[in-house]
Order: C-alpha cells, then sequence, then structure tokens
C-alpha cells in the first residue's frame, strides 16, 4: 500500500530532478556555441509546453503503477552526498570538448591501446560527440547526467516504464524461478530498477565496455543475483531458450543495421518460449507525427551515426523479422517501449 506521503515524496523527488536538469541544460545552452543549422528539410517539432505536458503524463502514469501495485516507487539511484554536485562538475568540465567535436574544432579522436583491442568498428565512435566514446571511466562517470540532462531529467523514467509490461508478465509466475538479461545494460540503471523490483530473479548485464560495467557494479552493489558480464548483444553467450526475460534501453538505435537485425535474433533464440523480451529505445518517425522533426534534428546535434536510419525504420517490423511478435507497446515521451514473444 502507498500513502499520501509516499505519492508526494514521488512526486517531489521527479520534480527536484527534472529541475535539477533542466537547469544543467539552460546552464549549457548559455555557455555553448548556437546548436549548428540544420541544412535539410525538418519535421515538425512541438512547443516547449506540450513537451512539458507529455513528461508530466509520463510520471503520472508511473505513479498511477505504483499505487495499483505493479511496483515499488523507485529509489534514487547513485545518490550519495555529494554524487549529484562531483558528477555535474564532471559534465560541466567536459562540455567545451563536446561542443568543440560538434562544431567540427576537435577531431573524432578516440583513446588508441589496449581498451579498444577486440572492439567492432562501428563501436569504436565517439557516439552523443562524448569524449572517449564508450571506453573510458571518466565517458562512464559523465554518461548518465549526460542522458540526464538530454531528457531533461526523464531518461530514467522512461527506462522504467519497461517494467509495466515485466510485472504484468510477473504476476503469474515465481521471480526466484526466473533469469533475466539486460543487452547493452551500460551503467546499470535499468538493471539496478530491476533487481530492486523483483530481487529473486537472477539478472545478468551484458555490455562491450568494461568501464561501463564497472559502473554498473558500483551502481547496482555487490550481489550475487546480478552478475555483469562483457560481450556482444550480436553473439550472447547464453545457450537456446535459456532466458525468461530478456531487456534492453537505449542500444538499438546505436547500431548499424546489420548488427541491429543480428542482436534481436539473438534475443528471440535464447529466449523461453513463454518468455517475454523488452526494449526501450526512441520512439520511431509516425509515434507521434508532430513530433518527428526532433527525430531529425537529434543526429545532427549529436553525433550518431546510425540514428537517422533507426527512427526511419520500425521496431515491430525488424523484431518481426527476428521471430517476435509484439506483447505491449506504449510511448513514453521520447521513447517508445514495445514488448515481445517469441513466434511460435
Ligand atoms: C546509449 S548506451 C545505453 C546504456 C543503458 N542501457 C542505458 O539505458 O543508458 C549504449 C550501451 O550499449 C553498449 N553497446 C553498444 N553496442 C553494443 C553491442 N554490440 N553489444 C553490447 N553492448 C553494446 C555501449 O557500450 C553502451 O553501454
Amino acid at each position: 500500500m502507498v500513502s499520501a506521503l509516499d505519492r508526494l515524496t514521488y512526486a517531489a523527488r521527479q520534480t527536484a530532478r527534472v529541475a535539477w536538469y533542466a537547469g544543467h541544460y539552460a546552464a549549457g545552452r548559455r555557455l555553448l556555441k548556437p546548436m549548428p543549422k540544420p541544412d535539410f528539410p525538418v519535421g515538425p517539432t512541438p512547443s516547449r509546453a506540450e513537451m512539458t505536458a507529455d513528461m508530466r503524463a509520463l510520471f503520472t502514469r508511473e505513479w498511477q503503477d505504483i499505487e495499483a501495485g505493479l511496483f515499488p516507487t523507485p529509489r534514487t539511484i547513485g545518490a550519495e552526498p555529494g554524487e549529484f554536485l562531483r558528477r555535474s562538475l564532471l559534465y560541466f568540465r567536459d562540455l567545451p570538448s563536446v561542443d568543440a567535436r560538434r562544431h567540427g574544432e576537435l577531431d573524432d579522436e578516440l583513446p588508441p591501446g589496449t581498451q579498444a583491442d577486440g572492439l567492432p568498428d562501428y563501436y569504436r565512435q565517439n557516439f552523443h560527440f562524448q569524449s572517449d566514446g564508450w571506453l573510458s571511466e571518466h565517458s562512464a562517470a559523465l554518461y548518465d547526467t549526460q542522458v540526464e540532462v538530454l531528457f531533461t531529467g526523464a531518461a530514467d523514467v522512461m527506462r522504467r516504464r519497461a517494467m509495466k509490461p515485466i510485472a504484468e508478465w510477473m504476476a503469474r509466475r515465481n521471480q526466484r524461478e526466473l533469469r533475466g538479461l539486460d543487452v547493452g545494460c551500460g551503467t546499470g540503471r535499468l538493471l539496478a530498477f530491476l533487481h530492486d523490483a523483483w530481487p529473486g530473479v537472477r539478472w545478468t548485464g551484458l555490455d562491450l565496455s568494461p568501464p561501463y560495467l564497472a559502473e554498473a557494479r558500483r551502481l547496482i552493489g555487490r550481489t550475487a543475483r546480478v552478475k555483469l558480464i562483457e560481450g556482444a548483444a550480436e553473439k550472447l553467450p547464453f545457450e537456446d531458450a535459456s532466458l525468461d526475460l530478456v531487456v534492453s534501453s537505449f542500444l538499438f538505435h546505436e547500431l548499424p543495421t546489420d548488427v541491429r537485425l543480428a542482436a534481436l535474433k539473438e534475443m528471440a533464440r535464447v529466449l523461453t518460449p513463454g518468455g517475454l523480451v523488452v526494449i526501450v529505445d526512441s520512439m520511431q518517425k509516425g509515434d507521434q507525427p508532430s513530433w518527428d522533426g526532433l527525430l531529425d534534428l537529434f543526429p545532427h546535434y549529436f553525433h550518431e551515426p546510425y540514428y537517422a536510419e533507426y527512427a526511419a525504420g520500425s521496431l515491430e517490423a525488424w523484431a518481426a523479422a527476428a521471430g517476435l511478435s509484439p506483447a505491449a507497446s506504449e510511448r513514453a515521451f521520447l521513447s517508445k517501449v514495445a514488448a515481445f514473444t517469441r513466434m511460435t
């Protein structure tokens, strides 16, 4: 049961979070050069008021699910005293380098050396113009702040929408018998929320980046119920039909077409016949037609080599080609949460 106080605490936390990251966004815009002007046609874009109302509606939907008992009120992850301030300083110190890359004043350089050995070429890029791509502790320490500033504090709630279809699917099952996987888990925020909500499930987080996995371990803490392993989405190190739940957040738009399709096929392969796949990623063209212009602008402002093709395509069609049937779908602010089962 949740109380009126729980509701107030939730609302206060989310409001503070949005204000904190929206403040970073506004300060960044004042400090940096204007975004480069697009030299291509841009679709319709929403007003700031429309976006704010949509984000509010998302928090309301999450609260309704908490009230309905689908999952517990989320904790604030990575919130030791001083942590927000430390991350904020790191973010602002790095911002000029990100901006210089955006305006072509700094090479798209990545650190050479052992960290990059054996990694696929498509992976070794400065996604989002972020320093060191996915390849350093510095990048792993900065990533969550960069993403939350981009989404003005709504990144975590978008990730957590994966929990609604999972909760509905979980209702008929004993969590202690289940095995779950987060593909491209990054710094482990979705995994941390999932572990908090269903601590009986044996979770694994898989990612190609050792520094991001180290950050995930720090956020999740030491627990035998969550394993973190290095590996590639397109070659999952699991037996056929060995996992009950396979999730992924904000990975697929970072992958070239062939790797994306291979990764979806791998998810279908490792899933048990009654299992569930849940993917959170960017919305795509046509999901909210009056916002399509945002999808045109995003890869122009942030280095996203595969995003335009992702946004113009259909996750549902790619999933069908990989052997997955749609089970549920929700547009959640700037993202889409799609659940699938294995085709029989
Ligand atoms: C945009 S981040 C998303 C991270 C996290 N899931 C989240 O919600 O923030 C993409 C992550 O996918 C990882 N990644 C990219 N390509 C991958 C691949 N082929 N196999 C496994 N991980 C990959 C990156 O290292 C990075 O941590």
